[in-house]
């Protein structure tokens, strides 16, 4: 039988080992990943990463790595030998660092997936001309995706509403990781553009990161079922 595959990744955004290891305490591994990000890993280290993947969880470290190619390969290399499940790197340091990032971790013992970030969804149309970006957005993030793909990227991570144009352009085996996910009636926080997890998944996501409404929630474990079973159900 083949390992669990669970579609959600909680965000850890906590400020302490402490803090995030009460959530964990309350999850399940085999229904979700966790992703471990600049806030958490800068509080906590490389030990709490240990302790997550001692405890069963994948652990997709959120870092997005930019420096030049060497630094980049090098902190990958480190990144994998931790026995992560997934991490990223940042597009716009170009397709050299990426190569160099893909090289890097090939003769990984377990090899994990590595993606890219693109165009931050922080930024709007205004942000990536000051930049010196021409273009929109979109346009910003189908070149950087096609990018990452021709480094030997495994996929990227993107707004749920990128999703249906980069599956078209990149086709079925790139993975789309997408935040900004709401589940049906909850709150969306500080997120603009939201879908729910059925909607994200029908677009073609691959897997959803979702931080508050599990992390925040009386229950998070509930809330990670309830949000497993809607998809489950329209799998089905
Ligand atoms: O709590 P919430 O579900 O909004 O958390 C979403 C997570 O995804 C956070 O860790 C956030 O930093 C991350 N993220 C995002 N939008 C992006 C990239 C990452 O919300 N474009």
């Amino acid at each position: 039988m083949s390992p669990p595959d669970p579609k959600i990744i909680v965000a850890l955004d906590f400020d302490s080992a402490k803090a995030a290891r009460q959530l964990m305490v309350q999850l399940d591994a085999s229904l979700c990943r966790v992703k471990v990000g600049k806030e958490l890993f800068t509080n906590a280290g490389p030990a709490f990463v240990e302790e997550l993947l001692h405890n069963g969880f994948g652990v997709f470290l959120d870092l997005k790595f930019h420096d030049i190619p060497n630094t980049v390969a090098n902190a990958c290399k480190a990144a994998a030998d931790l026995g992560v499940w997934m991490m990223n790197v940042h597009a716009l340091g170009g397709q050299k660092m990426m190569s160099a990032a893909v090289e890097a971790i090939q003769s990984s013992t377990h090899k994990p997936l590595l993606i890219a970030v693109t165009i931050l969804t922080s930024m709007s149309a205004s942000d990536i001309h000051e930049i010196g970006l021409s273009g929109t957005p979109a346009d910003n993030v189908a070149t950087l995706a096609k990018l990452a793909n021709d480094a030997g990227l495994d996929g990227v991570v993107c707004s749920p509403m990128e999703v249906q144009g980069l599956r078209t352009l990149l086709g079925t085996n790139f993975q789309l990781i997408t935040p900004g996910v709401r589940p049906t009636g909850s709150t969306k926080d500080d997120q603009a553009r939201t879908m729910t997890p059925v909607d994200a998944i029908r677009v073609g996501a691959n897997y959803l990161v979702i931080g508050r409404p599990i992390t925040q929630a009386d229950n998070p474990l509930q809330a990670l079922r309830l949000i497993n079973t809607e998809i489950a159900k329209y799998c089905a």
